[in-house]
């Protein structure tokens, strides 16, 4: 068991740049999970679990997203529905690692917990932003500013990788996939894609893979549980892709998939 703190620094210390998957995968348990929903999560990963990050994905899926994403030109992360803020954490630290200037954002509609006010104040400071608000909200780009202080949604401002984990039902995950193509995101993160407890989350990706050209699923199981749970999509989104024309306009000048 560790302390937040102790979780963060070996966090931000960690080499994930030079790490292999499985090195990736077998150190992710250790900087503390979530213990929510405790019958999704295998029984062998019980004792990392309720400290340190507390980041709520299977170190099996995380881990590949995370190693897809090395090297990606990525100058901003958006996190729908970030919870205690570890999977933040983590997919902000390996996006640090390339490009120290990443303007990254936080929402969900609880106040940010310990662990990301202690990342925020001792460990970035900067170009790091919580917003405390439902992301289906009316005011929700006007809202979400950042380093510019523009608001989002116009041409001038985008959101290079979203993540969306927040609101699981059909019509918010809809909004969600729907407000990160109007970001101009080059990268779009689905969550519980496989997971047996959540349908609309397994509807919506299977819908969304209909309308991109590339996308990537890392939803690898563990053995003994008695169904398939969690699972991440990953979409990378094209000019060829047949949503793109709808989009065109929030996506100027950008050179897609780098
Ligand atoms: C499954 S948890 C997220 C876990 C987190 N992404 C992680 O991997 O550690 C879902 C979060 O979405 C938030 N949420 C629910 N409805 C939301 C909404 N309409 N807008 C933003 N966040 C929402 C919840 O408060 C909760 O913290």
């Amino acid at each position: 068991m560790k302390t937040i703190r102790q979780s963060l620094t070996e966090i931000v210390n960690f080499d994930f740049v030079n790490a292999s998957q499985k090195e990736i995968e077998d150190i992710l348990p250790t900087f503390g999970m979530n213990n929510e929903y405790i019958s999704e999560i295998p029984p062998m990963f019980s004792k990392y679990m309720g400290w340190g990050i507390k980041f709520w994905q299977y170190p099996n899926q995380l881990s590949k997203l995370l190693c897809h994403l090395k090297g990606k030109k990525i100058n901003s992360y958006l996190e729908i529905g970030v919870r205690y803020g570890g999977t933040f954490v983590l997919i902000n630290e390996l996006l640090k690692r390339y490009n120290n200037y990443v303007e990254s954002h936080c929402v969900d509609i609880i106040p940010p917990s310990e662990i990301l006010h202690t990342y925020q104040h001792e460990f970035v400071r900067d170009r790091f932003y919580y917003h405390q608000t439902p992301s289906h909200s009316s005011t929700f780009f006007d809202t979400l500013t950042g380093v510019d202080q523009m608001p989002i949604g116009r041409t001038t401002k985008k959101i290079d990788l979203v993540f969306i984990d927040g609101c699981h039902t059909y019509p918010c995950v809809k909004h969600d996939y729907v407000t990160a193509l109007i970001l101009g995101a080059k990268y779009i993160i689905f969550h519980d894609i496989s997971n047996r407890n959540s349908e609309s989350t397994r509807l919506i990706w299977n819908e969304v893979k209909k309308n991109h050209k590339k996308t990537y699923e890392f939803i690898d199981q563990y053995e003994g549980m008695d169904a398939n749970y969690l699972g991440i999509g990953l979409v990378e989104v094209s000019p060829e892709d047949a949503v793109f024309p709808m989009f065109e306009s929030n996506y100027p000048g950008v050179t897609l998939s780098e």
